[in-house]
């Protein structure tokens, strides 16, 4: 076995012992969240309410502090009245997209929103893809990917693995 075979059991792991902690909670009406330390002050209660939904839908891989920063730049160009609309490239589920939306339609702009993705998930990486700064293969990153995705969709319908 290869070592970043290894790493990606590893994480899997960890991913579907979390997954089985989280489904345990479903069933009994419980659910799971991570508390967040500190929230921008210039994010209303209902901006706050977005924000939530994106992070406790699982709908971006981005950090709170960014999807937070999308929410502030959307609200600041809306208040200053700065034209031109929004365009995110490579969205994954889209949840920066949709906190642009929500914060657009809550102040009555009417920038459009733009999502670009292959939508259909990226070819397998081939042994030359690693990540820049660390060398790390890019295939470990690619199979948890796969299997975060598979254990997403089992467990949202049920089945059992
Ligand atoms: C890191 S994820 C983006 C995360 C997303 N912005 C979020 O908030 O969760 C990268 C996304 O870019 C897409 N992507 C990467 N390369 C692409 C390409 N060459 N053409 C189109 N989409 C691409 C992938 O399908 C994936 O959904």
């Amino acid at each position: 076995m290869k070592v970043q075979d290894l790493e990606s059991l590893n994480v899997v792991i960890k991913e579907r012992l979390k997954a089985i902690v989280v489904n345990a909670f479903d069933a009994v009406g419980l659910q799971i969240r991570k508390s967040i330390k500190s929230f921008p002050v210039e994010l209303s209660k209902e901006e706050r309410k977005f924000f939530y939904y994106v992070r406790d839908n699982r709908l971006s891989m981005a950090s709170d502090e960014r999807l937070f920063s999308t929410m502030l730049a959307c609200k600041h160009v809306v208040e200053l009245g700065i034209d031109g609309d929004f365009v995110e490239c490579g969205v994954w589920r889209g949840g920066n997209s949709i906190l642009a939306a929500a914060i657009f339609k809550l102040y009555g702009s009417k920038k459009k929103v733009y999502l670009f993705d292959t939508f259909e998930g990226m070819t397998k990486p081939a042994e030359f893809d690693k990540e820049l700064s660390t060398g790390k293969a890019a295939i470990v990153e690619f199979n948890r990917s796969q299997i975060l995705h598979y254990i997403d969709y089992s467990g949202r319908l049920g089945i059992k693995s």
